[in-house]
């Protein structure tokens, strides 16, 4: 049986759609004219496609009810690193260079070497007069090894988790402040962030200073298992997220929806990416709708913080005062097209995310089309906090007005189009096992949304081409851009230029591609404006886009197009260009002194081990066999139980992810 709560909130938001919102006054935030709270709610691998907001009553009842739930909004870059590297500063992936969760292209130490955390959200937040909090996960390869190489900054306090036990639900484990780690044993870790997160709004009751607190949980993400016995490379694997004993039993007939993509009879995508995937048999379905059940469960422990937080802020009186956000690092799949578990790709599985905001002068109970991405949450956070000139002039967002006073801003979020991107010669599998299997899942893909039409056309680094009419194929079966179809070349030609505008703008070109195309037009700021019959001469002189070669990294040379040309790239752009190590050392001789704190880690500093040596420094921190998570502990608990993570795991430097820890499955 679905539990009765979940029947009452299914109605409850088909009921929403159909309400007609007021619009609360902004006199409210205005009559204060104090600066507003945020409260950022961050959930990893969270899709907005496959209902999981449903099952969240609390986050119905708070923030939905109470505020917007933006249905366009986006990860441009469907993997937790990237991702979260694309909304710490303000960009696209493309401008970051972080494309994968682990050396060379992405993690930590690789974020490190591209100083990218010395001048990004939280420091921008600390300019604009507010005090900065960060509990949960906040970058893939943050570990026991290099907690304090550097420590994160711009943060007054932070309790970051940490690598390798990250994705291990039983296994509660935080470095606070850049300390030494320690762990919490037989404590369910969103407990633990549940705790800390009510302590940290606590701390804020004796000052009226206002605070920026980011909660970041892990799940619904999948779990990695490290089996003791098996004395090969592959003993890591993932599994479905394991839930708090309390959340276990709940959802027993729900299944993966049963959406026309999902699993279908006759495969109807055409790019190389999915072809190849069989029909999937029984078995192979059942476990889709175990993992689906078990990402529910382990969305209730985020869910039950919700409350918590919400009483404390009312508690202190600033609950008026404070915008809370919810939304998630990037998207999943589980079945569709037949693939199985993962993200990555461009489908709207994994590129849709979840967005719920509310706070003061946010439309209440109201369902919003407007488009935004990840990349727009940093400006628009400093635009709530009034520190705009905080906001580097590099920064390719825009400001989303989720508040009346926000719509006439200087750097709007781009009005309908964005750009999804992503290099890796390897296809993500999780949740089942089963590890991640050879195939280029390099592409280049543009969204088009608004409330006349709504495309997406990708280019793959094979050539391969997609055309999907969203208003009426959302679930992206039927490609227009195959030779059987009569396909539209006066739309293509603008898809295809805009497109490769976007694939490499630069900040203010990311808000507003249109005059790069037309730089004599400055009317023209939509694809209706483009399409206009007179243009058709000036789209169908354009050269088309392809990437050279398939790659698993970013290469301009590989992706250049005419409109790369100097002024896109470098407009503004001093400060931005993608440093790589070996400029690092140069600066560093080159000024005669030590100009960046990154601690360069050499290949000879890590140690060979065997895996059966990994699995025993693993295991240093106990992990219950047993079901954890019956009740969500105190902080006098907490305190109680904690105990410094063993020195022998942060005196050994494992390079974790050659014993297959995350790197494989792409986290
Ligand atoms: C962790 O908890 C388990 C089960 O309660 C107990 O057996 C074990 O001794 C504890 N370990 C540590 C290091 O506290
Ligand atoms: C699958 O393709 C076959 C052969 O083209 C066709 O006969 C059948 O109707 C299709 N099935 C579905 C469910 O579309
Ligand atoms: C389903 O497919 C998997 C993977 O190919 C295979 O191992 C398994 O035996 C199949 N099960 C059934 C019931 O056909
Ligand atoms: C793109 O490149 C592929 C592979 O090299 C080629 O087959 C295709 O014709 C090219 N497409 C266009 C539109 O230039
Ligand atoms: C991105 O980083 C990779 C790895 O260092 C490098 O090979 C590539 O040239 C970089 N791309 C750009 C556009 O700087």
């Amino acid at each position: 049986m679905v539990p009765s709560f979940v029947v009452s909130f299914l109605v409850t938001t088909s009921w929403l759609f159909v309400t007609l919102a007021t619009p609360t006054s902004e006199t409210s935030i205005e009559n204060k004219n104090k600066k507003p709270n945020i409260l950022f709610i961050f959930t990893d691998d969270q899709d907005a496609r496959m209902d999981t907001l449903e099952y969240m009553p609390n986050l119905q009842k708070y923030l939905i009810q109470e505020g917007t739930l933006y249905r366009n909004h986006y990860a441009t870059s469907a993997l937790c690193c990237p991702s979260r590297v694309s909304l710490l500063r303000g960009q696209y992936a493309h401008n970051t260079n972080i494309t994968d969760v682990g050396m060379p292209y992405g993690g930590y130490e690789r974020y490190n070497e591209l100083q990218l955390g010395e001048d990004y959200l939280p420091i921008w937040m600390q300019k604009a007069g507010y005090s900065t909090h960060y509990i949960g996960k906040l970058m893939n390869k943050y570990s026991v090894n290099n907690y304090n190489k550097p420590i994160p900054a711009g943060f007054d306090y932070q309790d970051q988790l940490v690598d390798p036990y990250t994705y291990v639900y039983n296994t509660a484990v935080f470095s606070k402040d850049g300390e030494e780690p320690v762990y919490f044993n037989n404590t369910y870790q969103t407990d633990v962030i549940h705790t800390k997160a009510v302590d940290a709004l606590k701390k804020q009751r004796n000052t009226e200073k206002p605070f920026f607190l980011w909660v970041a949980p892990i799940a619904p993400h999948g779990q990695f298992v490290k089996e003791g016995d098996i004395n090969d490379l592959v003993s890591t694997r993932t599994e479905p997220p394991e839930p708090a004993a309390r959340h276990a039993h709940l959802f027993q007939d729900v299944k993966v929806p049963r959406h026309p993509n999902f699993n279908p009879v006759n495969q109807t995508k055409t790019a190389s990416y999915w072809k190849e995937f069989s029909y999937l048999n029984e078995t192979q379905v059942k476990a889709l709708d175990e993992a689906y059940r078990k990402r529910l469960q382990s969305l209730q422990a985020v869910d039950e913080m919700i409350p918590s937080l919400i009483q404390e802020l009312e508690f202190q009186g600033k609950l008026e005062n404070t915008f809370i956000i919810f939304s998630s690092d990037n998207g999943f799949h589980l079945g569709q097209h037949r693939a199985p578990p993962g993200k990555a790709t461009d489908i709207e599985e994994d590129i849709n995310v979840p967005l719920v905001v509310r706070g003061p002068g946010v439309r209440k109970r109201h369902i919003s089309d407007l488009v935004s991405s990840h990349h727009d949450i940093a400006p628009t956070f400093l635009a709530l906090a009034k520190g705009d000139h905080h906001v580097p002039s590099w920064v390719d967002g825009g400001v989303i007005p989720w508040i009346p006073k926000l719509r006439n801003h200087p750097k709007p979020v781009s009005r309908e189009s964005f750009a999804v991107e992503f290099w890796m010669d390897k296809l993500i599998v999780e949740n089942v096992g089963a590890s991640t299997r050879p195939g280029w899942n390099t592409y280049k893909t543009l969204r088009v949304i608004s409330d006349k039409y709504n495309y997406k056309y990708a280019v793959w680094c094979t050539g391969e081409r997609e055309l999907y009419n969203m208003q009426e194929d959302p679930y992206e079966i039927n490609n227009l851009y195959t030779s059987d179809n009569a396909i539209d070349l006066k739309l293509i030609d603008r898809l295809d230029a805009l497109l490769s505008v976007l694939k490499a703008c630069r900040a203010h070109t990311c808000r507003n591609p249109w005059p790069v195309i037309h730089p004599n037009d400055p009317d023209i700021v939509t694809l209706k404006d483009a399409l206009h019959k007179k243009y058709d001469e000036h789209y169908k002189q354009l050269s088309k886009f392809n990437f050279s070669k398939c790659l698993g990294y970013y290469s301009i040379e590989n992706e250049e197009h005419m409109f790369d040309d100097r002024s896109l790239l470098s407009n503004n752009q001093k400060n931005v260009q993608l440093v790589t190590k070996r400029q690092i050392h140069f600066d560093i001789e080159e000024s005669g002194e030590k100009r960046c704190s990154v601690q360069q880690h050499s290949s000879n500093d890590v140690e060979q081990v065997t895996d059966k040596e990994v699995t025993r420094l693993f295991n240093l921190v106990p992990r219950s066999e047993e079901p954890v998570g019956h009740a969500v502990p105190t902080s006098e608990e907490l305190k109680k139980i904690e105990q410094r993570v063993p020195d022998e795991l942060l005196k050994r430097n494992v390079d974790w992810v050659k014993y297959g820890f995350y790197n494989r499955f792409g986290n």
